[in-house]
């Protein structure tokens, strides 16, 4: 009787000529349409599987895997991986991989678009003239900040960090940064950034851009404290996540005119956004777009999947999937946990 042959889940419709690798090696059950899967759904489609390809849109915690026994690896299409319990899924041996490197150049683009998006207030000009409100070229009209010649504050320099301070010195702008931990003197100037402690990051930066990951250590750590030591002329920009960020005193500040603008590419209750931050003129809101090219998105699957199918010991680099967030136990090796995106 022939063998059967591992079965695997992917969870949400991403490019069919890379997903189609799979099916050498697998069975795959694929959803037809873009969904968040609640729960139970999430739990009954890992029942039977033995992996999965997933995004940020599954949260796969304990539950999740309660009642999936074959279950064996999770490839995260996405370098953030907040929406997995790494430590519930090694407590079951289940190797989970993510997409670094990939997304980094095309991530750190679209963060400085956005920090300039704030600063020079491009979709509130274009909201303006869209709704017939120019009535001629006003010379004080719309007044924005500049970029060059500033200070840009980067928290959290790792990969997608330092991509946007190599962005900045063409801008002529000055870089300070803060990270869990300082970056080697080389590193540093390489990028031509300074360490700086996260109150003075605040109290400094004329451009904060946000691109640490998400942790409980993290979270709202832009709180009201926070946006009361920038500067009122400060511009902030978050393409890490929503939850980093305390929205509803971010729309206090916004309003009250104690920060000059704001640029949101990430929400706490995604893909819901606070009506306080729809209320505001003067931020700037993209639907979590940071790392979508064609060309990024793209690889970010082929990764997975590579992933995918070397976690499940098959293919050219077997048991050996690259960017392995949590291996199993009797692997041996160190967990690797980027420290930051
Ligand atoms: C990531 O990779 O973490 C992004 O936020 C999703 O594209």
């Amino acid at each position: 009787m022939a063998e059967s042959r591992p079965k695997v889940w992917v969870s949400q419709p991403l490019f069919d000529d890379i997903v189609e690798r799979l099916h050498a090696h697998f069975d795959v059950v694929r959803v037809p349409d873009v969904s968040e899967h609640d729960a139970s759904a999430i739990a009954n489609a890992l029942r039977e599987a033995d992996g999965a390809l997933v995004t940020l849109n599954e949260r796969i915690g304990s539950d999740a895997i309660a009642d999936a026994p074959k279950l064996r690896a999770i490839a995260n299409v996405g370098v953030g991986y907040n929406n997995l319990d790494i430590d519930a899924l090694q407590a079951r041996d289940i190797v989970a991989t993510n997409t670094p490197d990939v997304l980094t150049e095309t991530t750190a683009d679209f963060g400085f678009a956005l920090m300039m998006a704030a600063a020079r207030r491009v979709t509130e000009a274009e909201r303006h003239l869209r709704a017939g409100q120019w009535h001629g070229w006003n010379f004080k009209g719309l007044l924005g900040a500049d970029l060059h010649g500033s200070t840009l504050g980067i928290l959290g320099m790792g990969r997608i960090g330092q991509g946007i301070a190599k962005r900045a010195s063409g801008f002529d702008m000055r870089v300070i940064y803060h990270n869990r931990s300082r970056l080697p003197a080389d590193v540093e100037r390489e990028f031509n950034a300074s360490y700086v402690d996260f109150g003075t990051l605040l109290a400094q930066a004329d451009h904060l851009i946000l691109v640490l990951p998400y942790s409980a250590a993290s979270h709202h750590i832009v709180d009201a404290a926070a946006l009361a030591k920038m500067k009122p002329t400060a511009t902030l920009t978050n393409i890490a996540r929503g939850g980093i960020v305390d929205e509803a005193a971010l729309a206090d500040a916004l309003s009250s005119g104690r920060l000059a603008s704001a640029a949101l590419d990430v929400f706490e209750g995604e893909p819901t956004v606070d009506p306080r931050l729809l209320a505001q003129g003067n931020i700037v809101l993209t639907p979590h777009i940071g790392s979508g090219s064609l060309a990024t998105r793209r690889a970010m699957v082929a990764l997975a999947v590579d992933n995918l199918i070397a976690a499940l010991g098959a293919g050219p680099d077997a048991g050996h999937p690259s960017s392995v967030i949590a291996p199993a136990a009797d692997d041996g090796k160190a967990a690797k946990r980027p420290g930051t995106a």
